[in-house]
C-alpha cells in the first residue's frame, strides 16, 4: 500500500529540523516524510525529541534549522495559521478546555471552518466515532475520565477539518481496552480520508496501527522504514516492544 501511495508528493516533508531550548539540542537534524492516505508514526522513549518534533511543525516552537512542507510549499507562521491550512494537533496531555463543556470544546476547534454546514456535519461525524462524547455533550471537560477526555482532544483536531491529524501520545496513560478502542476510532478517520502523524512511547500500538514508521533517538532519526519491519526487527524488539531475546 505504501508503495502505492509513495508515488505521490508527500503531503508533509520535514527536512532536516533542528530545534534547541537554550542549550539542550532536542530535535538534531530530522527527516520525515508522511504521503497523503498514510498513517505515519515516530516512536522513541521519553525525552526523545517527539513532541518537539511535533511542535515545531505546528508552529509552537521555534525552528532553528531545516524546512517544513505542506503539500509542497513552505509551511510557516504561528500555529493558528497553520491550523487554517489544513494541520491540526491533538496535544500531548489533552489539554482539553476544562471549564467549558463537551460541546464547547468542539466548536472551539471549528474555529478555521466558516461553512456552518460543514460544522455541523463534522460534529456529527465526531459524535458518530466517539459516541461517549455524544452522551457527555453538556459536561464540563474537566470532570471526563482520562480516556474521553483523549477523545475530546481528538474530536476537537477534527472540528479543524484537516488533511494531516498530528497525534502525540494518544495512548498515554490510559487502560489497554481504552487505548484498543481508540486506536479503533484512528484507523476509521484514516479510512474515512485523514492523512495522520502519530508520535508514541508505546511503539507495539503505534507500529500495528501505522503504515510506516520512524524511529527517534535523542532528537535524531536511527531507522524508518514498513511499520510490519519496524515490528519485527530484533533491535526494535530489545529496544522498544520488550520482546527481543537477550543476547548475553
Ligand atoms: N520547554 C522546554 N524547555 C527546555 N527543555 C525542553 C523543553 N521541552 C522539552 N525539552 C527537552 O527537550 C528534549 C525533548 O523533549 P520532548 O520533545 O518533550 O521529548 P518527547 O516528547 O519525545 O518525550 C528533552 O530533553 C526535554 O527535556
Ligand atoms: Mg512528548
Amino acid at each position: 500500500m505504501s508503495d502505492i501511495l509513495q508515488q505521490q508528493q508527500p503531503l508533509l516533508s520535514v527536512m532536516d529540523l533542528h530545534v534547541s531550548y537554550g542549550a539542550i539540542k532536542a530535535v538534531r537534524g530530522f527527516n520525515l516524510d508522511v504521503y497523503p492516505g498514510e498513517i505515519v508514526c515516530v516512536i522513541g522513549s521519553n525525552g526523545a525529541g517527539k513532541s518537539t518534533l511535533m511542535n515545531a511543525i505546528m508552529g509552537n516552537v521555534k525552528r532553528q534549522g531545516g524546512q517544513v512542507l505542506f503539500e509542497g510549499k513552505p509551511l510557516d507562521g504561528q500555529s493558528f495559521q497553520i491550523v487554517t491550512k489544513g494541520i491540526s494537533l491533538a496535544p500531548e496531555g489533552r489539554k482539553v478546555f476544562a471549564p467549558l463543556t463537551v460541546y464547547e470544546n468542539l466548536m472551539m476547534g471549528a474555529f478555521p471552518v466558516n461553512d456552518k454546514a460543514k460544522v455541523k456535519k463534522d460534529l456529527e461525524w465526531v459524535y458518530t466515532l466517539f459516541p461517549r462524547l455524544r452522551e457527555r455533550m453538556a459536561q464540563y471537560a474537566g470532570t471526563l475520565s482520562g480516556g474521553e477526555q483523549q477523545m475530546l482532544a481528538i474530536g476537537r483536531a477534527l472540528m479543524a477539518s484537516p488533511r494531516l491529524l498530528l497525534l502525540d501520545e494518544p495512548s498515554l496513560g490510559l487502560a489497554p481496552i481504552i487505548i484498543k478502542d481508540i486506536f479503533r476510532e484512528l484507523k476509521r478517520i484514516n479510512e474515512e480520508g485523514v492523512t495522520i502523524l502519530l508520535v508514541e512511547q508505546n511503539a507495539r500500538q503505534a507500529l500495528l496501527l501505522s503504515h510506516r514508521g520512524y524511529v527517534m533517538q535523542t532528537g535524531q532519526l536511527v531507522m524508518e522504514g514498513d511499520a510490519k519491519e519496524l515490528l519485527h526487527n530484533p533491535d526494535i524488539q530489545a529496544a522498544y516492544l520488550g520482546t527481543g531475546k537477550k543476547t548475553h
